[in-house]
């Protein structure tokens, strides 16, 4: 249930509360967000209050709750006031007698209830009357699921909590249970899209059955408001339908697409849409074929044009892997603005770039991408992740919020001018009519849903920050800690204390400086490898020789990435002097006694930072000791483990790469810690 436990509040408070009679939710169909929403209130009424509400589907005599849409609610006589609700936007009015939730659309509703059931989960009974909207219409995970082949389970690329809850032996699971409890844990965050598959996509996905299991998948999302899409192989004429080519201007491709989205809307009627990752990492792509990016969208697009609202992402991870390192100038992080910056314009509406946040690949740290500022007139989603790739998969306790914020509230001065990413996500500051939010969450069949309980945190988190990207990342957090394990105060200081203090932390102990994570970035991305780094096609250089280390990415000597941005960002990034330290490494390539800002030189922040890292991760443990008893064993004691297990792994990744460092410069630690182990 994760955050959904619906537990009950202490006797004392459960008789104090005073909450209306009944439940009225105006739509007895089944299917119905608003029907599911009356359910899912009388069950969490049940479980928080021990009060049995009976759920009506039209207007009582007595005191109600009413859970509809702004049509159903008038249309029964409801009065509102003058309300501005936008899509999947509800109004919410808590009164002793009367409660109103009431959506803009059916899933608006279903929000409202989720978010009273929040409230008196948490024994908050305080009167209300406003109405909320989400800062964005797009708010998806993406699954990275494979359909694997016959006689293996659906493995999760980058997935750490065991097999696919949608796929088994290359088709889609018959009991799809868990699929609409992951609906259910969507929704109650205001999620309202999922890509059910890899974005390496296997074409079987299409095969005959498959499209049927797809629509029972979407028939299982369905009650909760959440739309299903999947991902597409740009291949897929070829391998599948055996077509002599997948060029997107071929008739023959066009119409095979058309038939594809044909098929698919007749089994799942409000598919949401595709994901396409094209010509990157091996992946075909309409660039193998002498056409640009936006042709190959395109053809997306019109394919599922006629079949509703369904949206193509295409996304902005288009790379050569295969780059040379002895040209100074070669640089992966210029590749999304080179290959999209010309394309702004000439994709068709209903498609959006789908951008992650930095330009190289979920570092711990990196500059937000250049590219959210230059698609003026095409809809931006930035992609996070939830699932830990880079940031110790899970067995690491990392609180992403702070992270993601950071990234959210740079300011990019597109021309001079205000411009947030979160607001050019949102749409607003180009205007845009679609835009939003995806992470790749990667939830497996692990009753935890990630394989580990604190890192639910972080999906939990990004649901309310798609939401409300101005939220607080610590009041969000002590609401998810109240819902999962009880309004304890020493449970809420104690989380929220290690979770804010783990980012910085895992920065410290796995890539500071803006360097990058220092993993094995040739392998699993796990642990650390700071050798992987350099010496290879992928583009994630640090560039570290014996004297000086850090990738020039200046315009006047460098690879002429800071040129990217916007005037005012480009010359802060341009100047060594005005880089901010945490990027110093990612801008500028400097010999290791380079001064920062503190004073201390490039190689003893190295030093000082994965001592001062890993010294946090230590505490850890002591930290959680504070909570036993005040939670269940079996979750104190799952918890307990993995973080003694950071604890002990941050100490290998100081060594590691104090070591690796030291080696490479001969450099001392001026405290004469390194290299004496
Ligand atoms: C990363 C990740 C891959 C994934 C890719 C992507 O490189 O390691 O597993 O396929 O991103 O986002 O497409």
């Amino acid at each position: 249930d994760a955050w959904l436990r619906y537990a009950a509040l202490p006797c004392d408070v459960q008789k104090a509360a005073s909450i209306p009679a009944g439940i009225v939710a105006l739509n007895d169909t089944k299917t119905s967000p608003v029907y599911t929403a009356g359910q899912e209130l009388h069950k969490g009424i049940l479980g928080i209050l021990r009060k049995d509400l009976a759920v009506a589907s039209t207007p009582t005599n007595g005191s109600s709750i009413t859970i509809g849409t702004v049509d159903a609610f008038t249309l029964t006589g409801g009065a509102l006031p003058e309300l501005d609700l936008k899509g999947d936007g509800f109004w919410l009015s808590i009164k002793n007698d009367s409660v109103q939730i009431v959506g803009q659309n059916e899933r608006g509703a279903l929000y409202g209830t989720f978010q009273y059931l929040s409230m008196l989960a948490q024994g908050n009974f305080t009167e209300v009357a406003y109405e909320s909207n989400p800062s964005a219409p797009i708010r998806w995970v993406n699954q990275w699921d494979n359909m694997d082949d016959t006689g293996t389970h659906g493995s999760i690329e980058r997935g750490y909590a065991g097999p696919s809850i949608f796929f088994a032996e290359g088709l889609i699971v018959e009991d799809l249970t868990r699929v609409s409890q992951y609906a259910h844990l969507m929704a109650s965050i205001g999620l309202n899209g999922i890509i059910v598959n890899n974005v390496n996509a296997n074409v079987n996905l299409l095969n005959s059955t498959n499209m049927a299991g797809l629509g029972r998948i979407a028939d299982a999302m369905r009650p909760w408001g959440v739309r299903m899409g999947i991902s597409l192989n740009f291949d897929s004429p070829r391998t599948l339908g055996k077509l002599t080519t997948a060029d997107p201007l071929d008739e023959g491709v066009i119409q095979w697409w058309g038939d594809i989205a044909t098929d698919l809307h007749n089994h799942v009627p409000d598919f949401a849409g595709v994901l396409v990752k094209a010509n990157s990492e091996s992946q075909p792509g309409p660039l193998t074929y002498n056409r640009t990016l936006a042709d190959g969208a395109n053809l997306f697009a019109r394919a599922i044009k006629p079949h509703g609202d369904a949206i193509v992402m295409f996304r902005a991870f288009v790379y050569d892997n295969k780059i040379n390192q002895t040209n100074w100038k070669a640089d992966r992080a210029n590749a999304a603005v080179d290959f999209f910056r010309d394309l702004d314009g000439k994709f068709d509406d209903n498609v959006v770039v789908q951008i992650k946040y930095g330009p190289i690949d979920f570092q711990v740290r990196e500059p937000v991408s250049p590219l959210f500022g230059h698609l003026e007139q095409t809809g931006s989603v930035i992609e996070l992740q939830v699932t830990q790739e880079y940031l110790g998969q899970q067995c690491h306790l990392v609180y992403l919020p702070p992270l993601w914020k950071t990234i959210l509230n740079f300011d990019m001065k597109v021309d001079n001018k205000p411009s947030l990413v979160r607001d050019i996500v949102s749409g607003e500051r180009f205007n845009q009519k679609l835009a939003g939010y995806a992470a790749v969450v990667n939830v497996g069949t692990n009753t935890s849903w990630l394989g580990s309980h604190l890192a639910m945190s972080n999906f939990y988190a990004y649901g309310r920050l798609a939401w409300e990207p101005t939220s607080d990342d610590v009041s969000i957090l002590e609401d998810w800690t109240r819902l999962t394990f009880g309004s304890d105060r020493t449970i809420i200081d104690t989380i929220t204390k290690m979770s804010m203090e783990s980012w910085p932390a895992h920065e410290n102990y796995t890539g500071n400086l803006g360097i990058q994570s220092l993993t094995d970035i040739t392998g699993p991305h796990y642990g650390p490898k700071p050798q992987s780094q350099d010496g290879n096609g992928w583009g994630q250089w640090t560039r570290a020789d014996a004297n000086s280390i850090g990738m020039d990415r200046t315009v006047w000597n460098g690879t002429g990435y800071s040129g990217q941005y916007f005037s005012e960002v480009a010359a802060m990034y341009e100047d060594v002097e005005t880089t901010p330290d945490d990027l110093l490494l990612w801008f500028h390539h400097v010999p290791y006694t380079q001064k920062l800002k503190s004073g201390k030189t490039v190689i003893q922040h190295f030093y000082d930072a994965h001592y001062d890292g890993a010294a946090v991760a230590q505490t850890f443990p002591k930290q959680w000791e504070a909570v036993k008893g005040l939670i269940d064993t079996e979750r104190y004691e799952e918890v307990a483990f993995r973080l003694e297990y950071q604890a002990g792994h941050a100490l290998v990744w100081r060594d590691a790469i104090n070591d690796f460092y030291f080696n490479m410069s001969s450099i001392k630690d001026e405290q004469d810690r390194v290299g004496n182990h």
